[in-house]
C-alpha cells in the first residue's frame, strides 16, 4: 500500500490514450467503497470523456483546470448537503480513493478542487459545472479528478519528504524516534 502512496503524484499531462472500461469501472468501484460519515454515502459521481464537457470542466476556474482539457477522463465528484453535514470530507475521501486506485491501475490523476472556487466575480465554480451537466440543487460539487495514461512519469515521493517534525506523542511537539535519514541532510 505504502508503494502507491509514495508513487502518486499528481499528472497534469496525459497520453492520448482511452482508458479501458474495466478501468473506469474499478475507479468508481473504489470511490463507491469510501467510508462515509454515519454510512451515509451522500456521494454521486459524473463520469466524463466527451471532449467538449471536458473543455468545459477546464474553464471552471481561471487556473488548475486546464490539465482538464487535454485529459482522456474525469470524474466529477458531488455530494448531497442534505444527506450529510460533513460532505466535503465524504467527498474528499472518495476523491482521494479514486486517485489512489488510479495508481494502482497505472493511471495517473489530478485533484482539481471546484468547492470554495470561482468561475469569475459572480459564478461560483460549482454553479458552472451544475449549469452544464444538469446537476440539481441539493449536490454540491466537490472535485473533478482527471484521470489518464502519464504522459510524463514524475519522481516518486522519498524518506525525504517525510515531514517526521509534523509529528508529536502525547504531547504536542513531543518529538518521537522517527527522523528523516541522514543522507536526506545537506
Ligand atoms: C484539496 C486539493 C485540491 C487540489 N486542487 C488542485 C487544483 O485545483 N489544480 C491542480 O492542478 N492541482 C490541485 N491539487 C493537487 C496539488 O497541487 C498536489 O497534490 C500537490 O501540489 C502535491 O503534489 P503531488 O500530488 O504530486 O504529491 C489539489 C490537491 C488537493 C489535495
Amino acid at each position: 500500500m505504502l508503494d502507491i502512496f509514495y508513487n502518486r503524484r499528481s499528472t497534469r499531462k496525459f497520453l492520448d490514450k482511452k482508458i479501458e472500461e474495466n478501468k473506469i469501472k474499478k475507479l468508481l468501484t473504489a470511490a463507491l467503497l469510501a467510508p462515509s460519515s454515519k454510512g451515509s454515502r451522500p456521494w454521486e459521481f459524473i463520469i466524463v470523456d466527451d471532449p467538449a464537457l471536458l473543455a468545459i470542466l477546464a474553464t471552471s476556474k481561471p487556473h488548475g483546470a486546464t490539465l482538464l482539457k487535454h485529459a482522456p477522463l474525469a470524474i466529477i465528484i458531488t455530494g448531497d448537503k442534505t444527506k450529510s453535514d460533513v460532505w466535503v470530507e465524504d467527498c474528499s475521501i472518495a476523491s482521494i480513493f479514486v486517485q489512489l486506485e488510479a495508481e494502482a491501475l497505472g493511471l495517473g490523476s489530478c485533484w482539481v478542487q471546484i468547492n470554495r472556487r470561482y468561475y469569475n466575480d459572480n459564478i461560483t465554480s460549482n454553479e458552472y459545472i451544475h449549469e452544464h451537466f444538469n446537476i440539481p440543487d441539493e449536490l454540491e460539487v466537490l472535485s473533478v479528478v482527471g484521470i489518464g495514461y502519464k504522459a510524463i512519469e514524475r519522481p516518486p515521493l522519498s524518506d525525504c519528504d517525510i515531514l517526521w517534525d509534523k509529528v508529536s506523542k502525547n504531547h504536542y511537539q513531543n518529538r518521537t524516534d522517527f527522523t528523516i535519514p541522514k543522507e536526506c541532510e545537506e
